[in-house]
């Protein structure tokens, strides 16, 4: 029986960035709610050159100082995603600034990139990296007062290219305000341009080094942690017009970007909510964002035709909503507000979905099921 009822009720009664606080609290001091039993190889899953155990990761925003992803692992992640981290260290909003829209199983948040900074959260990741037993995606973004918006994206891939599994580029909070003019063609293509140049040469070095004897007696099972060339995904808003899509997808094939991330939170507010607290500014998650979320997604995936993986992130709150999302496009999937509604059950449960879908379907992959109802989301 699912303890989860009795400590949602707990956490339920405390604010909501008090209760995230504390389930941080909780994992740093090494308590994991639920543990993974054996994964079935059938869920993992091979994207941009990364080994993948399962096809889900933490979302980006959970893990903002990177102080649990050990935990989360635990817990049946295959990647958890920290950040998103700015060169500077930064409070962020003023609070309150997160809520609950419990009818309708959804958050809005308007934190603004409250983290603990590069210089900090580097240091962490470094001392904690080899006791990691999943991938690790390192989410960066700007400061809210820097004069220099692409100069802080450089800065943290620099800074994190060395220590990442994969780095995201965060374009597309809505709570900095400006942050998403950058994904406008001309921004865009610079921002790119510049943080490709830095993987250009940061690949460059690899290879160097990879040409020189690796260390010996490492554990196999920690070959993950030596990223030759980390990829580099965007991720991106669902309140783009189409078009925009386009220029988005097109700049980032030219440009060598190696996955798209759909996607970040809504500043759309749907007819169908019903919480008082819908009136909130900032970016909706959770139920009401699958939806258009996963619409944006097919979208993506329709556009490319395989030139660029995906990843589907926004509502997924059962095995029937990940499995929908990986055929309407995702190669991955995240999450992270239905964990606070259905708690770590929901990790088991989705993988209680997909393997049998892929025993009785035949898969050897879950992979094999990405993309084939594309049309129905579109
Ligand atoms: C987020 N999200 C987010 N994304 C990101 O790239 N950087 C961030 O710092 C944050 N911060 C953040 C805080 C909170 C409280 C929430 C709820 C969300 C967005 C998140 O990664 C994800 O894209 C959306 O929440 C959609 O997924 P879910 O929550 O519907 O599963």
């Amino acid at each position: 029986m699912s303890l989860y009822p009795l400590l949602r009720a707990g956490l339920f009664s405390l604010d909501p960035e008090t209760a995230h606080t504390t389930s941080i609290t909780a994992f740093k001091a090494g308590i994991t709610p639920y543990c993974m039993p054996s994964i079935d190889p059938c869920l993992n899953v091979t994207m941009a050159g990364l080994n993948f155990k399962t096809p889900l990761g933490m979302a980006a925003g959970y893990d903002k100082n990177a102080e649990a992803a050990q935990a989360l692992y635990k817990m049946g992640f295959g990647a958890v995603e920290v950040g998103t981290i700015t060169p500077k260290p930064q409070s962020g909003n003023p609070k309150p600034r997160m809520f609950r829209l419990l009818e309708d199983e959804a958050v809005i948040n308007r934190l603004g990139f409250n983290n603990e900074g590069l210089d900090t959260i580097k240091a962490r990741i470094t001392a904690d990296k080899l006791k990691y037993s999943g991938v690790l995606g390192i989410n960066i973004g700007a400061n809210k007062d820097s004069a220099d918006r692409i100069q802080d994206y450089v800065l943290g891939a620099k800074a994190f290219l060395p220590l990442a599994d994969y780095l995201t580029i965060n374009i597309s909070s809505p709570n900095t305000p400006g942050l998403r003019d950058l994904q406008g063609v001309a921004f865009l293509d610079d921002l790119l341009a510049r943080v490709m140049e830095v993987h250009g040469e940061f690949s460059a070095f690899q290879n160097k080094c990879h040409s020189e004897a690796k260390p010996k007696n490492l554990d196999p099972s920690l070959s993950f942690r030596m990223t030759p060339k980390p990829p580099i995904f965007l991720k991106i808003a669902p309140d783009m017009a189409l078009e925009d899509i386009d220029d988005i997808i097109r700049i980032s094939l030219n440009r060598g970007i190696h996955g798209l991330i759909v996607s970040n939170t809504t500043i759309a507010r749907p007819d169908t909510l019903i919480s008082a607290n819908k009136t909130q500014t900032g970016g909706l998650s959770g139920n009401p964002l699958f939806s258009p979320s996963t619409k944006m997604l097919a979208q993506c995936y329709a556009r490319l035709e395989g030139k660029l993986p995906l990843i589907g992130v926004g509502g997924i709150d059962s095995g029937t909503a990940a499995l929908q999302k990986i055929q309407a496009g995702a190669s991955l999937i995240q999450l992270y507000t239905g964990l606070v509604y259905k708690g770590p059950d929901l990790v088991k449960d989705i993988y209680s979905c997909l393997t049998p879908y892929c025993k009785t379907n035949g898969f050897a992959s879950i992979s094999q099921a990405t993309g084939t109802n594309h049309h129905d989301y579109l």
